[in-house]
């Protein structure tokens, strides 16, 4: 945890009440970022999230030879194109990012003759990178990883060849690595995955005038002389919308509304959970399609606090769902009878083991929850006490804490709430603006 670690308290909540427009998308904003500084042309880009996680991309593109202008989200990227990144300095600080940690290599392994380090914090360091060196390194690629699995990374610049691959977990991290490598690489790549996981990066590379197929779980890329993004346009961020979505189904008297979210198919997973569960939530959801769309849909929620119903999760429900399962569980204490989540080993490699820290947080808290080999079972109990919650550094797991103890009967103290700065530096105000905070 960082030095600055700031311990808050959050007290059970009257309601919540209003609306808001939740921070602009991690995921599209990163993607933006990359390839805008891949792009020939100069790239718009609007609503880009200023959060620690996004600033790690821009000073890394910065790095690599793009101009960055601009502020307060709106900026203009311009690249150095697909084959002409600049051999920084020294290592590239990824700060937090693993997005940025699993993409960028994907652009650098084509960088003939030039070198890239990539390393970041110590949660960084703990998260695997073979699951992008081992493909990498079969379109031809040199990467020398850390025992063979751990940032600091380096990546040597090669001529890269098209090949098939089959991923054996759903990752739109991995997938979107080697879309990118595919670009640059002498043929026609196809990454099939197990189930389908998020697809900015397809719909973004498709925006961007690049031969790009999706058949079933099977994505072709061919390769380009260069990419012509004109402008991107962030929607609100689903998964930071889901912790207010979260306060407003558990609160008793809440009722809000949640402007301009992104409700691209593959990031709902999350509501369309809540709505088995019974939660209310109102909008209109991106209809799952075979066909790959170039745009990134958006709707208003309107959310309101009702009782809900245990649910289990299928493990291709996963990936559409993965950094929100930790809201599941919070979901799963209050609601009647049984929540169980399956298939979510992944869930133990993200910016902290996320099982365990879900697992032990609630159970501080009062929770019946017992950990599985890949998942969690939550027995609800209709309520949750309160008491102390780590976030071990997560952002993630720090606000589910603060949502926690806005429902709880006691009230939660959550250690490190400053990780919130992740994704969403806003969370605090934006709480306030609901009327969260008392
Ligand atoms: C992300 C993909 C997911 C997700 C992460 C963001 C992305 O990771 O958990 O927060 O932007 O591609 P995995 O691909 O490892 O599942």
């Amino acid at each position: 945890m960082s030095p600055l670690a700031m311990n808050m308290r959050f007290e059970p909540a009257a309601g919540l009440t209003g609306k808001l427009t939740p921070p602009a998308d991690k995921s599209i904003s990163h993607r933006a970022g990359l390839l805008g500084a891949m792009s020939s042309e100069p790239v718009r880009v609007e609503n880009y999230l200023e959060a620690a996680d996004t600033r790690s991309t821009l000073d890394a593109v910065r790095a690599l030879g793009a101009l960055v202008e601009g502020n307060d989200g709106q900026i203009v990227i311009r690249g150095t194109g697909l084959r002409e990144a600049r051999e920084p300095d020294g290592p590239i600080d990824v700060g937090n990012a693993g997005t940025l940690l699993r993409l960028l290599p994907g652009w650098l392994s084509a960088q003939q003759g030039r070198s890239f380090t990539l390393d970041g914090d110590d949660s960084i360091r703990r998260r695997p990178v073979d699951r992008i060196a081992l493909p990498l390194r079969a379109m031809g690629a040199v990467i020398e990883a850390t025992e063979g699995s751990f940032a600091p990374l380096t990546v040597h610049g090669e001529r890269l060849l098209a090949v098939d691959h089959d991923l054996d977990v759903a990752s739109a991290q991995v997938k979107s690595c080697l879309l990118l490598a595919a670009l640059t690489a002498d043929g026609t790549t196809t990454v099939t995955e197990p189930s389908r996981s998020r697809d900015h990066t397809e719909r973004m590379l498709l925006r961007a005038g690049v031969e790009i197929e999706r058949e079933g779980n099977r994505t072709s890329v061919v390769n380009a002389d260069e990419i012509q993004l004109d402008a991107v346009a962030v929607p609100a961020d689903p998964s930071s919308a889901a912790f207010m979505v979260t306060a407003g189904v558990l609160v008793p008297g809440s009722q809000l509304l949640l402007a301009d979210v992104g409700v691209n198919w593959t990031r709902t997973g999350f509501l369309r959970i809540l709505r088995r569960m019974r939660g209310i939530v109102l909008g209109d959801l991106e209809e799952e399609s075979a066909l790959l769309s170039p745009e990134e849909p958006t709707s208003d929620l309107d959310v309101a606090h009702g009782a809900l119903e245990g649910t289990i999760v299928a493990p291709e429900e996963v990936p559409l769902a993965i950094d929100e399962l930790p809201l599941v569980a919070l979901l799963g204490c209050f609601a009647e009878g049984e929540t169980v989540v399956t298939g979510a080993q992944e869930l133990r490699v993200k910016e902290s083991d996320r099982i365990a820290g879900v697992v032990e947080g609630l159970r501080g808290l009062g929770a019946e929850i017992e950990a599985t080999a890949d998942g969690f079972a939550v027995l609800g109990t209709g309520g949750l006490r309160g008491g102390t919650i780590d976030s071990l550094g997560d952002h993630r797991l720090a606000m589910m804490g603060a949502i926690a103890g806005l429902a709880s009967r006691e009230g939660v103290e959550v250690i490190g709430m400053d990780a919130a700065a992740i994704s969403y530096p806003g969370f605090l105000s934006d709480l306030r603006t609901l009327g969260a905070l008392g």
